[in-house]
């Protein structure tokens, strides 16, 4: 009787884990690759969007969480934007220096240096300040301490007023 409840007990608190595991990960967010055969992350998930364009809003923070790779031995990798709207104009997206740095934003307790094959995830918090009311594709690369390319992507966005600019405006 005892043993039943216990393993009763037992299967009860796996699913409660499982649960709380499963609730925890973001879906992962359809990205593409960038041009010229550059590394492409494990697996990136923008919160809020599994398919793009991922409508962000202004003076929000927009979290990226970017599964990558490292293929060497690298002491410092930063995160840098370009902005390319209308297909034409590629603009670079300046970011705030501890946002830039991916080693001190790296999640489960991993920190540089990187050694060849290990995986890692950067918790990348996007500012979403004044930008264009247009749709805008980003790519985001991270580059280590010889400039080389560690990683990259590229995503559509949309970016919107406040939520709360944004009701009234679909009443219209
Ligand atoms: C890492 O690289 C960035 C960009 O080149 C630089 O600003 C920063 O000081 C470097 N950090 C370290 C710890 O070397």
């Amino acid at each position: 009787m005892a043993y039943t409840k216990c393993i009763t007990l037992s299967i009860l608190l796996l699913f409660t884990l499982l649960g709380a595991a499963n609730a925890e990960k973001l879906p992962a967010t359809d990205v593409k690759r960038c041009a010229g055969n550059k590394p492409f992350p494990l697996e990136v998930r923008v919160a809020g969007c599994i398919k793009p364009p991922c409508i962000i809003y202004k003076g929000t923070v927009q979290v990226f969480e970017i599964d990558f790779v490292s293929h060497k031995f690298v002491t410092n990798v930063t995160a840098l934007v370009k902005a390319t709207t209308l297909g034409v104009i590629t603009v670079p997206y300046e970011l705030p220096d501890e946002v830039a740095a991916v080693c001190p934003n790296l999640m489960y307790g991993a920190y540089c240096p990187l050694y060849p094959t290990e995986d890692v995830t950067y918790y990348f918090e996007f500012p979403i300040g004044e930008y264009p009311e247009i749709g805008v594709k980003i790519e985001i690369y991270l580059v280590d301490q010889d400039h080389d390319i560690v990683t990259c992507f590229t995503c559509d966005i949309k970016v919107k007023k406040g939520v709360s600019g944004n009701k009234v405006a679909e009443l219209n």
